[in-house]
């Protein structure tokens, strides 16, 4: 009985933070509902799912650059400069680049001598 009741609890406890924690997403499009989510629902599931948006990790500049590609060759029109802004601020800022499972390099003291490092001179 009492393993129950603490499996119970456990229960609400992960549903709880799951609640309090979890981003909340827009059903229809499965964006995340953030500033100017709005403005990126209007403008970028015209054409194709927003799996396709949400499927995408970028920074700014690869968001502008599939912008730019789409707007020259997929028929994507010109937005103003305020529509641009807040479309590149939601996407950057939510669907920014995560870290990678790659470790980082080891650093040189740590690694054994080179043997190569006098072939180079030959
Ligand atoms: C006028 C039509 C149109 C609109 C509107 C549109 N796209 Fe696209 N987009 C396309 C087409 C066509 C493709 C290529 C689809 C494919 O490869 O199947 C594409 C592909 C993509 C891709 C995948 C790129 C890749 O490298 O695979 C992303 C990400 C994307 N669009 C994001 C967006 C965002 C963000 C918006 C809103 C700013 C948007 N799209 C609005 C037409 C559009």
């Amino acid at each position: 009985m009492e393993h129950i009741i603490s499996i119970m609890v456990s229960c609400m406890v992960i549903l709880f933070t799951g609640i309090v924690y979890g981003a909340e997403v827009d059903k229809d499009t499965g964006l995340l509902i953030a500033e100017h989510w709005e403005t990126v629902r209007n403008n970028c599931t015209e054409c194709h799912s927003a799996k396709l948006v949400t499927a995408q990790r970028g920074d700014r500049k690869t968001w502008t650059d599939i912008i730019r590609w789409m707007q020259a060759t997929q028929g994507l029109w010109d937005f103003d400069a305020e529509t641009e802004n807040q479309i590149l601020q939601y996407l950057s800022s939510n669907y920014a680049p995560q870290a990678r499972g790659r470790r980082g390099p080891i650093p040189l003291l740590l690694m054994p001598p080179n043997p190569y490092k006098d072939e180079a001179k030959k």
